[in-house]
């Protein structure tokens, strides 16, 4: 970049925190197209950005748009305005559910931390590093967050470092799909009923129940402090599905229907598509009921998977956080040597689950769990 293109940075008593205006959050997500337009062009990008905002999760205010300017204030209606924006992120009001070790166990509002964006002319000046302290001064004082998290594209350290959200297991199960194997069939013994979206609506209440009283009844392990997840709401489901049918209608002019799949009530999944990277990425695995027959069930979800994958000739199935019998899962289907293969692995490098106390207060350690893909934004 040349010194033309870079702009200096007030000190930090000179920048402000503050929330948005709509013409400010347009400027922001004209900029951050660059890096999160994926497939869409400006304009659907611009779309797909007004669409998350206006969802079951995200509207009447859950979703807050911040900016660090030099400005205290949005410039006035048709006021000209010069590069104020120095740095942008977003705050997701989510419920979660927090249980510690004295026993204490409850249901409270926390906050996802979302696309955090500096202006490309003043990178590497401290500027996301301002904007994260000030962030975590709002949730620790406005906000009244006990805990929030964010999925780091960055690392493990930079928002370790900057704020106090320590980094988490990013243990991930791809399940990897050969594309000369075209033809699906299916090789389980178990039936599956497909899910479509209205599916999903009492099987999401019925799952956060279950979360619900296995966080009251169940012991910590030895050497927690607590134990955190987000519930996983129909209206954080539907957030995804609105995501993906966006891009699909824009990009291929259809939209996909099949959300998951289900063996039985205790035993099912959901997933979306995502269009960029061709994958399957498996939201949730519910696995609540008996553990006898559990892998031989899972395999019928993952087939499921394998041929919604096939369906729209992406190359894999990721999940994230899998339980040893989803592996065991994938690991049959690897050995019907139908051009499946099996990996788990850490991402090292993008969405790290990173999770912060109040004040950064890290008492101990923290069993976040489920930490899979639906609670991600
Ligand atoms: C990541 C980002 C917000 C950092 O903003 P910034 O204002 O340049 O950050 P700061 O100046 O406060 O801190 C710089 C530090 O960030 C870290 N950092 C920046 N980009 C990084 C990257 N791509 N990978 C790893 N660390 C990175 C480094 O530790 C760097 O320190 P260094 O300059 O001594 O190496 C900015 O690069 C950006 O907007 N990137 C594109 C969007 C994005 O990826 N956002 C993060 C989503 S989780």
């Amino acid at each position: 970049m040349s010194p033309a293109d870079t702009i200096s940075v007030p000190s930090p008593e000179f920048l402000y925190f503050r929330q948005a205006s709509v013409r400010e959050k347009l400027i922001c997500w004209n900029r951050n197209s660059a890096s999160w337009g994926g497939l869409l062009n400006l304009p659907d990008y611009l779309g797909r950005e007004t669409l998350n905002g206006s969802q079951l999760m995200t509207r009447d205010g859950q979703i807050k748009y911040w900016v660090l300017s030099s400005l205290d204030k949005p410039p006035a209606e048709g006021e000209e305005e010069p590069d104020t924006i120095y740095a942008a992120c977003e705050t997701l009001q989510k419920p979660v559910i927090v249980k510690t070790k004295d026993g204490d166990c409850t249901e409270e509002i926390s906050y996802g931390i979302a696309s955090v964006y500096t202006n490309p002319k003043c990178r590497r000046k401290g500027v996301a590093s301002v904007l994260l302290a000030r962030l975590a001064k709002w949730l620790d004082t406005e906000g009244n967050c006990r805990v929030s998290a964010l999925y780091s594209d960055v690392g493990k350290d930079f928002y370790a470092v900057h704020g106090g959200w320590m980094p988490y297991s990013s243990n991930q199960l791809t399940v990897s799909i050969s594309p000369s194997e075209t033809k699906y069939t299916a090789h389980t013994e178990v039936k599956t009923k497909p899910l479509q979206r209205a599916d999903l609506k009492h099987l999401c209440k019925t799952d956060q129940d279950t979360l619900k009283s296995q966080f009251q009844s169940l012991a910590l392990p030895p050497d927690t402090h607590a134990r955190f997840t987000f519930l996983p709401t129909f209206a954080q489901a539907c957030w995804h599905f609105g995501t993906e049918e966006y891009i699909c209608e824009k990009v291929l002019g259809k939209s996909p229907m099949v959300k998951g799949a289900l063996v039985d009530n205790n035993t099912w999944l959901y997933w979306t598509h995502d269009f960029a990277e061709k994958k399957l990425v498996v939201l949730r695995v519910v696995a609540s009921g008996d553990k006898e027959g559990l892998v031989a069930r899972l395999k019928g979800l993952l087939s499921a998977a394998e041929k919604e994958a096939r369906e729209w000739e992406f190359g894999k199935i990721v999940a994230w956080s899998p339980i040893r019998e989803l592996v065991e899962a994938a690991e049959l289907l690897e050995k019907e040597e139908r051009g499946i293969a099996v990996d788990v692995a850490d991402r090292e490098n993008d969405s790290i689950p990173s999770l912060r106390w109040h004040s950064a207060e890290v008492k101990g350690l923290t069993l976040w769990d489920p930490n899979e893909k639906y609670a991600w934004c």
